[in-house]
């Protein structure tokens, strides 16, 4: 396994793939790799087979933090992520500098925005954070040039406009998006858990329980179920943890991610909460 820093040699290594008509999946991560992030890479060695190649990248992308969020704060643990890429047979991490990433001097100064889906539930939340995240995969799709990427359901808005960008842009690439992958008690892996100390990582479960509290209500009332009531019920449910407040809870059309009036089988449900200051985010289609 290889890692490696600049970009132009990732390129390189790209290029020649590219000439050898050998396939590419891509694995984008932040890093403080947990057995989600682990997942993705399972489903991109299926994608390519033995003869493939398994790309994962590690940069925590400054673009996609707001000014008072975790960027200096996030985890960062290079050493062991680089030995768990190495035991799934990953074949090369690519781990850029901010130099690498954010030319200065002069300025870096080119962004993609998608302008429709990004203003919406995380958008709302994090005016900033979609521009991000569509610039860095962008910049990350040019050097990596994969025929496949893979993202998860846990963070579903952004495997959406990821969808829209590619489209839109018309990157050579297929957009896979697999399951979000859980702690047994229902709470979603996230390099964010580890700032959830005592007492604080049992009422993250409660995002959980929001989610099958909703799914019982689908099964069980009527098939006209008021989001609004509903909305109100979850955040009673959710706000009886001391730490905890909510700071959206929606219900939407999974193409559109447009809000709907009522709720039923196979709307979507998305939510964040804050538990004490961390903010967590999880995800289901009902
Ligand atoms: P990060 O939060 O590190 O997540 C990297 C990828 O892992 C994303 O596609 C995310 O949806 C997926 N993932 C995280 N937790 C998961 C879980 N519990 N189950 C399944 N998949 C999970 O998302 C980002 O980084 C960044 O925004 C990035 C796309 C890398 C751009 O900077």
């Amino acid at each position: 396994m290889q890692v490696v820093k600049s970009v132009r040699a990732m390129q390189r290594l790209a290029g020649d793939w590219k000439r050898s008509a050998v396939s590419v999946a891509f694995v984008p991560t932040m890093g403080s790799l947990h057995p989600g992030h682990l997942s993705l890479v399972r489903q991109a060695r299926f994608l390519v087979g033995p003869k493939g190649k398994v790309v994962l990248s590690i940069y925590v992308n400054p673009t996609q933090f707001g000014p008072r969020e975790d960027f200096s704060a996030y985890p960062r643990h290079l050493a062991k992520d680089v030995q768990a890429c190495r035991r799934e047979k990953v074949d090369v991490v690519f781990a850029p500098s901010d130099e690498e990433m954010y030319p200065r001097d002069p300025q870096f100064s080119t962004f993609v925005t998608e302008e429709t889906l990004s203003k919406l539930m995380e958008g709302a939340s994090r005016p900033t954070h979609f521009r991000g995240v569509t610039t860095v995969v962008a910049k990350l799709f040019n050097i990596v040039q994969p025929d496949i990427a893979i993202f998860g359901a846990k963070d579903y808005q952004q495997a959406s406009i990821i969808g829209r960008m590619v489209r839109d842009l018309n990157f050579p690439v297929k957009i896979v998006v697999a399951p979000t992958f859980r702690e047994t008690d229902g709470l979603a892996m996230s390099s964010r858990n580890q700032y959830l100390k005592g007492d604080l990582r049992k009422q993250a479960t409660v995002l959980w329980r929001a989610i099958e509290r909703a799914r019982a209500a689908v099964r069980t009332r009527s098939r006209a179920l008021s989001t609004q009531r509903l909305k109100t019920e979850l955040k009673h449910l959710i706000e009886e943890e001391p730490a905890a407040r909510l700071d959206y809870v929606e219900f939407f059309n999974p193409e559109t991610l447009l809000p709907t009036l009522k709720v039923s089988a196979g709307t979507h449900m998305a939510l964040a909460v804050f538990i004490g200051r961390t903010r967590l985010i999880d995800n289901a289609r009902l």
